[in-house]
């Protein structure tokens, strides 16, 4: 059957699927069954058309979602993510109704608002509503972790050398200050295989051990960590784990009863793409009694561990309501779709950036070692000078890692960006490789 192209089909067909996204049912969304051709000539988009059914046409409604303008590409996920105009509505109409009636009468349904958001996030990582915090961002969550813990003079803290400094330094900070020791596995680029990393922390290990700190994707060049392996590991030695996920929630399909953590946090401004200062803190319900609160204050939450580690004060209740939002927004286009989708990108922007003469990649290119964070060394260029030209002229945002260890720049598509934002960065950066800046 031949397709409507005219202007009101297309408004209406638009229309509807941003309905679907906002509420609708997952299974509504039937394939468009373009591109086959393209997929065909392209291994890495079979990857997401087999676990999502998917085509470019379908990604192109996705994107449409979003308010970025459709000339900017912007390929840095793993630092701040948008939010789509679902979200920006609910953001908007929850805060316009607290600024047209700010009265204790009109916010009360803000209590029951958050406890939904909470049922909504833990559905979300397959997780119990008692083992869930709401955060302001994964550093609190991380920071409630290393400050609640129990930890003196004797006590040993085994923590990757790549983890972000919400996650290193706090841990270095503190043990200072409270006189523990920390042993550190340093980072080996390529990523050696998550065996390594398995034998390296149990090596580092002993009886005073009390905890593993790690980094399930880590943000400086997107090294994927075997969590439910370590987590077992772990456990069996009663070695309680910490598993920083700013870089998974999101973005892989996460099951954290399975995947067996006994703290796993995330951002919801980045993958997620939900309102800036929202976060998860999970705490597994056996670990529970190991944290004692670092803030002491009102307006807690409810249920289980939120009872004791959520009492904040006021909160932004309209960001965790349009939080929740964005995870109805992920799960209605699919977890495992955007999972495969994020994966597809990453293969194909490694793929072409790997024929660039001169460019080196940080980023191992299988998946068990890497998932949708891609870094690389733009051979002799300046990653400051390749950044800046890519955004000012051609319109490609990503992100730059500068000094002396692993430099260059940081690619970390998601599941608004289209193929064809992908192939505009590694036929730019080629540009300049070949010609200079
Ligand atoms: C692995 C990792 N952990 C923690 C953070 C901190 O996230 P936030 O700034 O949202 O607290 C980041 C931010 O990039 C990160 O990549």
């Amino acid at each position: 059957m031949p397709q409507d192209s005219s202007p009101s089909s297309t408004a209406f067909s638009r229309r509807h699927f941003a309905r679907l996204l906002a509420g609708g049912a997952a299974a509504a969304l039937a394939p468009v069954g373009l591109g086959r051709a393209r997929a065909a000539e392209r291994p890495w988009l079979r990857l997401a058309q087999a676990a999502g059914r998917r085509d470019e046409t379908y990604w192109q409604q996705v994107r449409e979602q979003f308010v970025m303008p459709l000339d900017l590409a912007v390929l840095n996920a793993a630092n701040l993510c948008p939010s789509s105009t679902p979200v920006l509505d609910t953001l908007y109409e929850a805060t316009r109704d607290v600024d047209r009636d700010p009265s204790q009468q009109n916010r009360r349904k803000l209590s029951e608002g958050k406890e939904a958001a909470r049922r909504t996030v833990a559905a979300f990582l397959g997780a119990a509503p008692e083992e869930v915090v709401l955060t302001r961002n994964t550093s609190e969550a991380n920071n409630i972790v290393s400050s609640g813990l129990t930890l003196g003079a004797g006590d040993e803290v085994v923590i990757f050398g790549d983890n972000h400094p919400s996650n290193h330094r706090a841990w270095t900070d503190k043990a200072e200050r409270f006189g523990f020791t920390v042993r550190i596995v340093d980072q080996v680029n390529p990523h050696p295989g998550g065996e390594y990393y398995l034998d390296a922390f149990t090596r580092a290990s002993n009886a005073r051990t009390r905890l593993w700190a790690f980094t399930h994707v880590t943000n400086s060049v997107g090294d994927l960590f075997p969590v439910k392996e370590m987590c077992d590991a772990a456990r069996a030695r009663g070695i309680l784990t910490l598993v920083d996920g700013a870089q998974t929630f999101g973005v892989l399909d996460l099951d954290l009863t399975a995947l067996g953590a006994d703290f796993y946090t995330g951002s919801g401004h980045k993958w997620p793409c939900g309102p800036r200062e929202t976060g998860v803190l999970y705490v597994r319900k056996d670990a529970q009694a190991r944290l004692q609160p670092s803030i002491i204050s009102l307006y807690a939450g409810t249920i289980g561990i939120s009872r004791t580690l959520e009492a904040y004060g006021q909160r932004d209740e309209p960001a965790i309501l349009a939080f929740a939002k964005a995870l109805e927004f992920q799960s209605n286009v699919g977890k495992a779709a955007i999972a495969a989708r994020s994966r597809a990108l990453a293969e194909a922007l490694m793929e072409g950036l790997s024929q660039i003469d001169g460019v080196k990649l940080w980023t191992h290119p299988d998946a068990d070692r890497s998932w949708s964070v891609v870094s690389f060394q733009p051979a002799g260029l300046d990653p400051n000078k390749l950044s800046a030209a890519l955004y000012e002229t051609d319109r490609i945002a990503g992100a730059t890692r500068g000094g002396q260890d692993r430099p260059g720049l940081r690619f970390s598509p998601h599941f608004y960006n289209l193929q064809s934002e992908v192939d505009r960065a590694v036929a730019a950066v080629a540009k300049y490789v070949k010609s200079g800046l």
